[in-house]
């Protein structure tokens, strides 16, 4: 499963024409990052880079040189070289990767200093994303340096400089048939991965052992990095939004919150499911853990074309309010309730992002000020929570219950598919799979 090259050469074509005659477009992978002293961190590509070319090595810069209409697509890559490869890795080389990409010409890295200044001469426009990679900050503002003083001679650098995410991260926000195919694939591993956690749960067991259980799963399944840091907080340690300590022993009666999603091929997943240790919901928990289901699915009947992310928001936090108010965690009326938002303190993030080949993934919320509607191909996460700490103010048998539900859902003509649907989260389906192992 993969996404073929003739796709990223119509995203480049779409990109240029987006581009203004008499133009540079300059797109960077990303760099290797020490993790400490000679070693790096698992190299993740940056992920507009990738989006553009499917080409998995540090350090090459894509351009895309518009004239007269006609685009010329180059890449830079690291050269072929014996000795780097026996100790870091095979490269594929400017030759090879000019075949593998799609593009028009390729060249060793290092004669980029030396050929940007060509490719910019003449230049009305140069589309970068400022201030994302230091040393493509500096070697393209050394060029325009270079350009200017060259000015006696004829010459001028570009005189506009255009941020390309903005138009980019559009394009990127519509997921094509390839992408959802990758996506559900990794919904689907990250779905085997939660039930994995669910069944090795059991009091005295550990935090980090479940989160074993999560990544030994993902790399079985071919999906060797996790998508963000997973999250497994039981107890009080799931009202810690982002917590990933994860050191805890895991105690009977207590809940556990797992948010953890496999990145295949780039893309994410990103899921959260709560169930209790010992695999029976006391009656609090219950009652908490079916208010956020419930909230997520009113949410989900507006997740369509037209809709919003805002108004599917509102619909999880009438139910939530009501919820709070009915269980009496809350007190006062709906209406004084929802206009003070008092749900802020059980409920404090948003309701769901877009999702993509970032967990967070890129695109406005907002368009010309407005909301923007769901469109078909849109994949969003949908995720309420309800989070009592320890220390809360409330009846001793809320306390430290942290509940999160999380999907993802990718809109369709008619509304949406949820990606992530196999993934247990009926009280009664969690139940039934946790009694199956043991
Ligand atoms: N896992 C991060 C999030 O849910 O947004
Ligand atoms: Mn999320
Ligand atoms: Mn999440």
């Amino acid at each position: 499963m993969m996404i073929e090259r003739c796709e990223y050469q119509s995203r480049r074509q779409r990109l240029a024409e987006y581009l203004q005659d008499d133009s540079l477009c300059l797109i960077p992978a990303a760099r290797e990052v020490t993790r400490s002293r000679d070693t790096h961190y698992p190299f993740r590509q940056d992920s507009d880079f990738y989006y553009l070319t499917g080409f998995h090595e540090p350090d090459a810069v894509l351009l895309l040189l518009k004239r007269q209409g006609k685009t010329t697509s180059v890449l830079f890559c690291l050269a072929k070289d014996p000795a780097a490869e026996i100790w870091h890795g095979r490269r594929t080389g400017p030759a090879k990767a000019k075949e593998q990409v799609g593009v028009d010409h390729s060249f060793p890295l290092q004669q980029l200093p030396e050929q940007l200044p060509e490719y910019l001469a003449g230049c009305r426009q140069l589309y970068f994303a400022q201030g994302s990679y230091e040393h493509i900050d500096a070697l393209v503002f050394a060029c325009l340096e270079q350009q200017r003083q060259a000015g006696k001679k004829g010459q001028r650098p570009p005189g506009t400089l255009i941020d390309i995410r903005e138009h980019l991260h559009e394009m990127r926000l519509i997921k094509s048939s390839a992408e959802v195919s990758l996506m559900r694939r990794a919904a689907d591993i990250s779905t085997d991965a939660h039930k994995r956690a669910m069944c090795f749960a059991r009091p005295g067991r550990y935090e980090y052992q479940l989160e074993a259980e999560l990544h030994h799963e993902f790399a079985l399944q071919g999906a060797r990095h996790p998508a963000y840091g997973t999250i497994v907080g039981s107890g009080d340690n799931g009202c810690i939004l982002h917590y990933t300590e994860n050191q805890s022993p895991l105690k009977d009666g207590d809940l556990i919150l797992i948010d953890a999603g496999a990145e295949l091929m780039g893309y994410a997943a990103d899921i959260t499911r709560t169930f209790p240790v010992n695999g029976r919901f006391s009656e609090a928990q219950a009652q908490l853990y079916q208010l956020v289901l419930d909230a997520q699915l009113a949410a989900f009947e507006e997740i369509k074309p037209g809709s919003t992310l805002v108004r599917a928001t509102e619909a999880a936090v009438v139910v939530i309010t009501r919820g709070l108010l009915d269980l009496g965690i809350l007190s006062g009326s709906l209406e004084g309730n929802l206009a003070e938002k008092t749900y802020r303190q059980y409920f404090m993030h948003g309701l769901g992002h877009w999702l993509g080949l970032d967990v967070h993934d890129v695109g406005d919320y907002k368009v010309e000020g407005e909301d923007r509607p769901l469109e078909p191909g849109m994949v969003l996460t949908v995720e309420p929570g309800i989070y009592i700490p320890a220390d809360a103010d409330v009846d001793p048998k809320w306390r430290a219950t942290g509940i999160r539900i999380e999907d993802n859902l990718l809109v369709t003509v008619d509304g949406h598919e949820n990606l992530t649907a196999a993934a247990p989260k009926e009280i009664q389906a969690i139940e039934a799979l946790m009694a199956g192992s043991r």
